[in-house]
């Protein structure tokens, strides 16, 4: 409708406010000018006799020199002024219209209740700090439906382990098999383009703060060793490879056995290491695939790149998360020397 909304109704009184006055003003000229007729020589202003030559050459043309002067200084100080301040102003454009595209997204970031596309209601709230998602699993072997709690993985880290290539194709195509739905028109979900990158945005905005080399922060990754060494106390795992391994801290996005294990995003580990999103990494393949533990190394550091080729035999997809910004060296060994005994 055209009437719906406030703004239209309030553009339509604009409107007809401005016709009607006009209307009125030009009724109005007409009135009067019939007054003027047979009085032009009276009233009109090009009739009325100029200053003399002696005004015109004195004072009228030194106030006009001055007005001249003082547009002139205008001008000269305006000028370089505008120079100074353009770069910084357009620096703040910049930043306010990213800050634009930051609270765009933080809406589609938001809840379904919020009017949002429920990031916010999986990964953990606004910040994405690790959560859980509803989902029904179908048993292969007896078709049983049951229901189960997914982890899902913090994404305020996401992007010290994937590029933005990388990211948007998660995003665009989801997790098959996983809560995590596709949300791009090309896999099939209800984003545009603009949406995807808006919500890029607002992932990069909330980022966990790197520290000066872009690495998690020394706090953060005393954390991670302080659970793992606490589960090894504990007698829950028996080195900190294998607790790293596994570890659930944010949703389980500092360990690998929610895409190597089958089951253990939703509390029903198969085979640890066994396959899942992620490759089988047990029966000695890890060793085949890397028979020099440094070339292992630089692949749990790097990732894994689309189309490039890692170890003896593999291709990357680029699905294989980077670890290097994440975890110190002495953890990624302990990983390493953990998945090359499985
Ligand atoms: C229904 C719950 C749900 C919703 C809604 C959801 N996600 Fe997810 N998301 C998940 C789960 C669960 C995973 C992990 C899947 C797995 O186990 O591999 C995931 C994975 C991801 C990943 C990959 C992280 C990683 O390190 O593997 C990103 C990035 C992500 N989601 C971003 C988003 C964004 C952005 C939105 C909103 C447009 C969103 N998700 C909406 C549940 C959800
Ligand atoms: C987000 C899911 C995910 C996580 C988390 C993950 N991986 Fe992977 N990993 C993959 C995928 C997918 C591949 C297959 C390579 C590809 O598609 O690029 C892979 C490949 C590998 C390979 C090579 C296997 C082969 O035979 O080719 C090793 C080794 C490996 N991962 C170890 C780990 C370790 C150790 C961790 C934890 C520090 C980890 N992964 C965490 C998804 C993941």
């Amino acid at each position: 409708m055209i009437f719906a909304d406030t703004t239209t109704t309030v553009a339509w009184v604009i409107l007809l406010a401005s016709v009607l006055g006009w209307v009125i003003y030009g009724l109005g000229n007409l009135r009067s000018s019939k007054r003027e007729i047979g009085a032009e020589i009276k009233l009109a202003a090009n009739r009325k006799p100029y200053y003399d030559d002696e005004r015109l050459e004195g004072e009228k043309i030194e106030r006009t020199q001055l007005i001249g002067l003082a547009f002139l200084a205008v001008t000269t100080i305006a000028l370089p002024l505008y120079w100074i301040l353009e770069p910084g102003r357009m620096v703040g454009a910049e930043k306010e219209f990213e800050h634009i595209f930051e609270e765009w997204g933080s809406g589609l970031f938001a809840t379904t209740a919020d009017g949002g596309f429920n990031c916010a209601g999986c990964h953990g709230g606004m910040n994405g700090g690790g959560g859980v998602a509803s989902y029904s699993i179908t048993d292969p072997n007896t078709s049983e439906v049951k229901q189960v709690n997914w982890k899902a993985p913090a994404i305020n880290t996401v992007f010290y382990r994937y590029s933005e290539e990388e990211v948007r194709f998660i995003l665009e195509y989801g997790r098959p098999f996983s809560p995590m739905s596709a949300w791009g028109l090309v896999g099939g979900g209800p984003m545009n383009d603009q949406q995807i990158q808006t919500v890029i945005d607002y992932v990069k905005s909330i980022e966990t703060p790197r520290d000066a080399n872009g690495k998690l922060p020394d706090e953060k990754q005393k954390e991670i060793q302080d659970e793992a060494e606490r589960l090894v106390k504990a007698g829950t795992y028996s080195t900190i490879g294998e607790a790293l391994f596994n570890l659930d801290l944010g949703g389980g996005n500092f360990s690998c056995a929610r895409c190597h294990t089958k089951g253990w995003s939703y509390g029903d580990p198969q085979i640890t290491g066994g396959g899942a999103f992620g490759p089988n990494l047990t029966g000695g393949s890890v060793v085949r695939q890397f028979p020099q533990r440094d070339e292992m190394i630089a692949f749990i550091k790097g990732g894994s790149e689309f189309g490039k080729k890692y170890g003896q035999q593999g291709q990357g997809s680029g699905r294989m998360p980077a670890f290097g910004l994440m975890l110190t060296d002495d953890q990624i060994a302990a990983v390493i020397d953990y998945v090359r005994g499985l």
